[in-house]
């Protein structure tokens, strides 16, 4: 195949991207992000929501007698997406622990993990006024340890997030929504980047290409 086929091709498919958030509250305005991320997607890309809540922690001796049900279910969307978004809330300047063990587990068996090489893009919400920096920065390191393929800055801080989302957890702030829709593009773009990277190189190396 032609590169100007590869890269046509890799264009022209959907993006399918899952996300998730590291809250389980019912009023959780990250969880709230994530969906006003669903109806703000560019029409080539779709976002589904996992839960992680189910994730036990991460534990070798587990993981030797085999990933549980809910592992194995979080590493096989990972897997079959084409990206994935994370909102993250700020625990104590860090991410909370119910992200941890996803990411602990995202980054199993070390080399084939479902997060190595995988575009992520990252958001937070936070009623403070510095909206996630601290954790997004944090979570950034951890995804960088595992060869994660993160959205490059800019980041999208929701601060006073109690003032952006209304009673039922809309988000209504116009300039937030405009924010989150130019980031959605952005990676949309990056993950199409990407794919045309790796279908570029697998065309190289193939005997036909003649260039091994
Ligand atoms: C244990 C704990 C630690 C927190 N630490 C921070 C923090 O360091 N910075 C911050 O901006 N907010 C902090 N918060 C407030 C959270 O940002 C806030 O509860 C937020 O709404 C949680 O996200 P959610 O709405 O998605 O559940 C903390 C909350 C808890 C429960």
């Amino acid at each position: 195949m032609l590169e100007a086929d590869v890269a046509e091709q890799a264009l022209n498919d959907v993006l399918r991207v899952v996300a998730f958030a590291g809250s389980q509250r019912r009023g959780s305005f990250n969880r709230a992000l994530l969906e006003a991320a669903r109806q703000l997607a560019p029409g080539r890309m779709t976002i589904s929501s996992i839960e992680i809540g189910d994730l036990p922690f991460y534990n070798a001796d587990v993981e030797a007698e085999g990933d549980p049900v809910a592992v194995v279910e979080f590493k096989a969307a990972i897997r079959a997406a084409d990206g994935v978004i994370i909102a993250t809330p700020e625990y104590n300047d860090g991410i909370p622990g119910v992200l941890t063990t996803a990411i602990d587990w995202g980054s199993r068996p070390p080399g084939i993990a479902p997060l190595t090489g995988k575009s992520v893009a990252l958001m937070g919400a936070s009623p403070s006024q510095i909206g996630t920096a601290r954790a997004q920065l944090h979570l950034r390191q951890l995804l960088g340890h595992v060869h994660a393929r993160t959205l490059p800055p800019p980041e999208l801080l929701v601060a006073a997030a109690h003032e952006r989302f209304d009673a039922e957890l809309r988000l209504t702030h116009e300039g937030t929504r405009r924010v989150l829709s130019a980031l959605l593009e952005r990676f949309a773009r990056w993950i199409e980047r990407e794919r045309i990277a790796d279908a570029a190189e697998r065309a190289l190396a193939s005997p036909a290409s003649g260039r091994r």
